[in-house]
């Protein structure tokens, strides 16, 4: 059977130690922000907002964290969830730049994959709920993830609960009904791969953005996503199609579009970040 993996255990060393499950448990260390950080990566370093280069002092305070995470390292592509993917890291780090926006919200993830961003998101934000299709145990794998960082997510603020882009949204719990009006921000690393998926994707947003302008309470959607670059023959050329797909599918939607500079905020935590991620605000128009 044909078999995927995420480039980034290739590239960076998470500790992982293989399980009798055929999984492996990874450690994905990271820098807790510190307050008076106010700094942006400029060419690999360092710099204040007015753009000074910042030298490391001896001894300055960067206490380290680690999310232990189980997953595999290969699947399917049905299973893509089990693993790791680069968005998922771009997102928890663009989190904890922005953790004083979030320690009040509500945070509900789709796609969530082993549960990395919620993790992360759940160190800050007031609450989170988890979601994703229950395909290959994902669900239960997600909550065993939480326990495996209990010392981080102290407060018991993460729920795991299913959320499937394809059933029709009259088959959404009462539970995952509440959630989906009660978030603030929705967040959704790696899941526009597959054109079906994408229309389904885009069809939930709508429903966020339709509820959080009857409830009042609108919303916000941060989507990271690595473009895909492949050669088509129908192009002739090398294009990211799932991301051009997804924008062909949002060009008439009413929904507001902002890129955020991936080199805008730092990084805490360690992988290779890629300078084809891409990180976009979208909220609903006027
Ligand atoms: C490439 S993985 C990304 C996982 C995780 N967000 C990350 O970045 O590591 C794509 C995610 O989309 C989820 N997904 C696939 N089909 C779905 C569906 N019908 N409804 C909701 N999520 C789905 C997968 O289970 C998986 O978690």
């Amino acid at each position: 059977m044909y078999k995927v993996t995420s480039e980034i255990y290739g590239e960076t060393d998470y500790s992982s130690i293989k399980g009798d499950n055929g999984r492996v448990l990874s450690k994905f260390k990271f820098k807790y922000p510190t307050e008076d950080e106010n700094v942006v990566i400029q060419n690999d370093t360092l710099v204040d907002k007015d753009g000074d280069l910042i030298v490391k002092r001896k001894g300055a305070s960067t206490r380290d964290g680690v999310i232990t995470i189980e997953h595999s390292e290969a699947t399917e592509l049905r299973l893509v969830g089990l693993q790791v993917w680069r968005g998922a890291l771009l997102l928890a780090d663009y989190i904890f730049h922005k953790r004083n926006e979030f320690r009040d919200k509500f945070i509900l993830e789709l796609g969530a994959g082993v549960g990395l961003t919620s993790i992360a998101a759940a160190l800050y934000a007031q609450q989170v709920v988890c979601t994703d299709v229950n395909v290959g145990g994902i669900l239960d794998l997600i909550r065993e993830n939480v326990k495996h960082n209990s010392n981080l997510v102290k407060n018991n603020n993460i729920d795991v609960l299913e959320l499937d882009f394809l059933k029709p949204i009259q088959e959404y719990s009462a539970a995952l009904l509440k959630a989906i009006d009660d978030c603030d921000i929705v967040v959704a690393a790696d899941v526009i791969y597959d054109d079906d998926l994408t229309n389904a994707f885009i069809r939930i947003i709508d429903v966020f953005f339709e509820r959080g302008r009857l409830s009042g309470k609108n919303k916000t959607v941060l989507i990271a996503l690595e473009k895909r670059y492949v050669f088509t023959l129908t192009d002739l050329d090398t294009t990211a199609p799932m991301f051009e797909y997804f924008l062909k599918q949002t060009i008439n939607k009413p929904w507001v579009f902002e890129y955020i500079e991936t080199n805008s905020f730092p990084q805490y935590f360690e992988y290779d970040r890629s300078r084809h991620l891409v990180l976009i605000k979208v909220t609903q128009g006027k």
